[in-house]
């Protein structure tokens, strides 16, 4: 199989609808293009429009797994040594090149999962907004001097990697999210194996590419397809087996729950970023207006597939009708459809049909524990659309807004989250009631509060708990300098993103160096210096 490079995009036959083409994807590894050693294949589709087949990809077996983890383990000696700076340098280069195929890369993101063209936008220059930052991180990733207690010695620290890192990320935000993972784990001198998310492999296969044209040495990133329970299982397996020395994760609290098992028992790092019930607090002396914007975002953006997405909804008894009767006259009339093809849609598609499934069960969830329904049927289909849908509803997987009210905290949906566009409301009675509801899911991702009294939103600031909190701003669209992660169910503490997730790829040794010929030892060989007896009266001075 020829090198990444050397091939070009090998087209397949194909019945796609407005003659879109159909490429034969491939794992790469060690830089190579492989397929799977068995010869089995997936389809990825287009959410939106069903028939558009976007390629056909490996369903990666566990000896193609080992074999990338192998090219990765061979690629770390030779990455380790190579000058931060110069790694520095080809993220730098990944950043020029994403910004020159933005356009091209933000279509087919579109294509492949349904989100609108512009939230792919955001999310690509998401990516570039990490290699523009970690690009001159290789120029520092400092160290300290540090004073010795004894003399003529030196102590130091440094940065070193962790070794062979085991990607695997969600495919909501499938070009920011690995980035946030890679880049920074590759200018620590690590090096990946990446396991594509099952509904993003064509865009995986495209950036993986992009990565090595910006002078990627081969086997740095090795990029394998696959199932979670496939691909995904096997490279967590290799922790059990000594091959892994990280695995970042972003997806179920339950499956990060069983991936943290499997590192915890072999001593072994992982970033794990998990589910969230996100609240959204509103109080009576918030701008009701901009509240409703950020709340319809945080709840229908996307539609409802972030992390961040706004799950409960806790309103103020004193502000609940006006907000709701502003809110509901927005779900009303959302504009949904394939962006590709129609203008200023809210939303888009569901990521594929496996979630769609899932969030019906999720609706049905919340229906079952006596929420009332307020909007929402489910899949849109013929017969069932809602007002500003757009388009043809059984080309795609669309669904309705959905709005639950009297929700409460004795009920199941007030605690899990509904990955999808549903938004449980819930009322509280006074400031304290609303933190108290607030903190009361078993999640801590995002969080926000619309309130203009000052003392109000630090009081929030200072009793949430949650790793990132919004005030008078919506639940969702964290920027790419700032620590993400959460608390509670909602990971293991670690964070992505930002300066701070160099420490979750690489681990501080310190060194110190003898210089006096001589064994000193330290706490014992201290010089001791006495305190003198001198005593004078300061208490007559003032
Ligand atoms: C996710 O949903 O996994 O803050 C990531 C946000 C985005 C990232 C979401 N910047 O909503």
């Amino acid at each position: 199989m020829p090198h990444i490079l050397e091939a070009g995009l090998e087209m397949m036959n194909n019945s796609n609808p407005d003659g879109l083409p159909k490429i034969q994807g491939y794992n790469i590894i060690n830089g190579q293009l492989k397929l799977a050693s068995d010869g089995s294949t997936f389809v990825s589709t287009n959410p939106a429009a069903l028939a558009d087949e976007l390629g056909e990809f490996p369903l990666s077996t566990r000896e193609d797994v080992h074999d990338a983890i192998a090219a990765a383990r061979t690629a770390l000696t030779g990455w380790a040594a190579t000058p931060a700076p110069t790694r520095g340098q080809i993220i730098g280069n990944m950043g020029r090149l994403l910004m020159e195929y933005k356009d091209d890369l933000v279509r087919l993101q579109a294509r492949e999962i349904g989100k609108t063209v512009k939230e792919c936008g955001g999310e690509i220059q998401e990516a570039i907004d990490t290699c523009l930052f970690f690009q001159s991180e290789g120029r520092r990733l400092y160290g300290q001097t540090v004073n010795s207690e004894l003399p003529d010695k030196e102590l130091f620290t440094y940065r070193r990697p962790l070794g062979v890192c085991g990607i695997i990320n969600a495919c909501n935000f499938p070009s920011a999210v690995p980035f946030w993972k890679m880049i920074p784990a590759i200018i620590c001198g690590n090096t990946c194996v990446w396991k594509s998310p099952q509904d993003s492999p064509l865009l995986s296969f495209a950036l993986a590419r992009v990565m090595h044209q910006a002078g990627l040495p081969d086997g740095v990133i090795n990029l394998v397809h696959g199932k979670g329970s496939g691909a995904g299982q096997y490279i967590v397996d290799a922790v059990d087996e000594g091959l892994i020395n990280k695995i970042s994760f972003t997806g179920s609290t339950e499956v990060g729950k069983a991936i943290g098992e499997v590192c915890g028992r072999n001593l072994v790092s992982c970033s794990l970023e998990l589910g969230g019930k996100n609240p959204l607090v509103v109080m009576p002396s918030a701008d009701i207006d901009n509240a409703v914007a950020g709340a319809y975002w945080g709840g229908f953006g996307t539609a409802g597939q972030r992390c961040t997405s706004l799950g409960n909804l806790i309103l103020h008894k004193d502000i609940y009708d006006e907000f709701m009767e502003k809110f509901m006259a927005k779900v009303r009339t959302t504009r949904i459809g394939d962006s590709l093809k129609h203008e200023d849609v809210l939303y888009g598609s569901m990521l594929s049909e496996k979630y769609a499934v899932d969030f019906l069960k999720g609706i049905e969830m919340v229906e079952g524990d006596g929420a009332k329904k307020v909007w929402g049927e489910g899949r849109i289909t013929t017969g069932n659309t809602p007002e500003n849908f757009q388009g043809s509803p059984e080309g795609g997987v669309f669904m309705w807004p959905h709005v639950y009210v009297d929700v409460t905290e004795d009920m199941t949906c007030f605690h899990e989250e509904v990955f999808g566009p549903a938004v449980t409301v819930v009322k509280a009675d006074d400031f304290d009631h609303a933190l108290h509801l607030a903190n009361a899911s078993p999640y801590g991702l995002s969080s926000a509060i619309y309130t203009n009294d000052r003392l109000e939103a630090y009081r929030f600031k200072t009793g949430i708990k949650a790793g990132m909190t919004g005030i008078n701003n919506s639940t969702t669209g964290a920027e790419a300098h700032l620590p993400f992660g959460g608390v509670k169910g909602s990971g293991n503490g670690t964070r992505e993103s930002g300066i701070w997730v160099i420490e979750a790829y690489s681990y501080w040794h310190a060194v110190n160096d003898e210089l006096s010929g001589k064994l000193q030892l330290a706490q014992m060989d201290v010089d001791e210096i006495e305190m003198v007896e001198a005593e004078v009266d300061y208490s007559s001075l003032a």
